[in-house]
C-alpha cells in the first residue's frame, strides 16, 4: 500500500518549503540572543498557555504523536533531539504556521488560540520556559534559542 509513503512525502515537502526560508531567519535570531548575552533564554509563552496546550494536545494530537510526544512508528516525535534537529533552526512562527495549516493531520481545524497553546506546550516539552508574555500567531523567535542554556549549540560555523 502506498498511502503511508504518500503521507510521508507530503509531510517532507511541506517542511522543505519552510526550510528554504528558515536558515536566514535563524542566523539573525541567534545573533540577537547572543547580543542579549544574559545567559537565560527568552520566554515567549505563559504557564497558562502551556497548561491549556497540554490538554489540547491530549485531545487533538496524542492519538498519533503519542501522549508523551515520543511519536509512533513513522510519525515524528514532538519532543527531544529529533524535534530539535528539525525545528531548532526554525522560528516559533514557522512552527505555529505549520501546525495551523497541517495538523491534526488532514484536518487543520483548531482555533488560533488552541494552536498557540499547543505550540507553547510543545516548546515547554523541549526545554523552553514560561514567562510573562503570551505566545501569539506572530511571535517569531528561533526555537533552539528558547531551550535552557545547557542544550544550546554553539553559534560558530
Ligand atoms: C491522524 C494522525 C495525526 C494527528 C491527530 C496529528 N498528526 Fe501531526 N503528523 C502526522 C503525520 C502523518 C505527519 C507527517 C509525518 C511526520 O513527519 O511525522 C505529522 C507531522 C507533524 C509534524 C512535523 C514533524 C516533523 O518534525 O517533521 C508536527 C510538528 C506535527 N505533526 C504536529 C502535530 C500537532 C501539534 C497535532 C495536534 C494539533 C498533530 N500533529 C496531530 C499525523 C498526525
Amino acid at each position: 500500500m502506498h498511502l503511508r509513503e504518500h503521507i510521508m512525502a507530503m509531510g517532507r515537502a511541506f517542511l522543505l518549503a519552510f526550510a528554504a526560508s528558515a536558515s536566514a531567519v535563524g542566523i539573525v535570531t541567534m545573533g540577537e540572543v547572543m547580543v542579549a548575552g544574559q545567559g537565560s533564554p527568552p520566554a515567549v509563552f505563559t504557564a497558562q498557555q502551556a497548561t491549556a496546550g497540554k490538554a489540547a494536545y491530549a485531545k487533538n494530537c496524542a492519538s498519533c504523536h503519542s501522549p508523551d510526544l515520543s511519536g509512533n512508528g513513522e510519525i515524528s516525535a514532538l519532543a527531544g533531539p529529533a524535534f530539535m534537529e528539525t525545528w531548532g533552526p526554525r522560528t516559533t512562527k514557522q512552527f505555529f504556521d505549520y501546525i495551523s495549516a497541517a495538523m491534526p493531520y488532514g484536518q487543520p481545524s483548531l482555533t488560533t488560540e488552541a494552536y498557540t497553546e499547543i505550540s507553547a506546550f510543545i516548546l515547554q516539552s523541549n526545554g523552553a520556559i514560561a514567562g510573562e508574555s503570551a505566545l501569539t500567531a506572530s511571535t517569531s523567535v528561533e526555537i533552539r534559542g528558547l531551550a535552557a542554556a545547557a542544550t544550546l549549540t554553539p553559534a560558530s560555523h
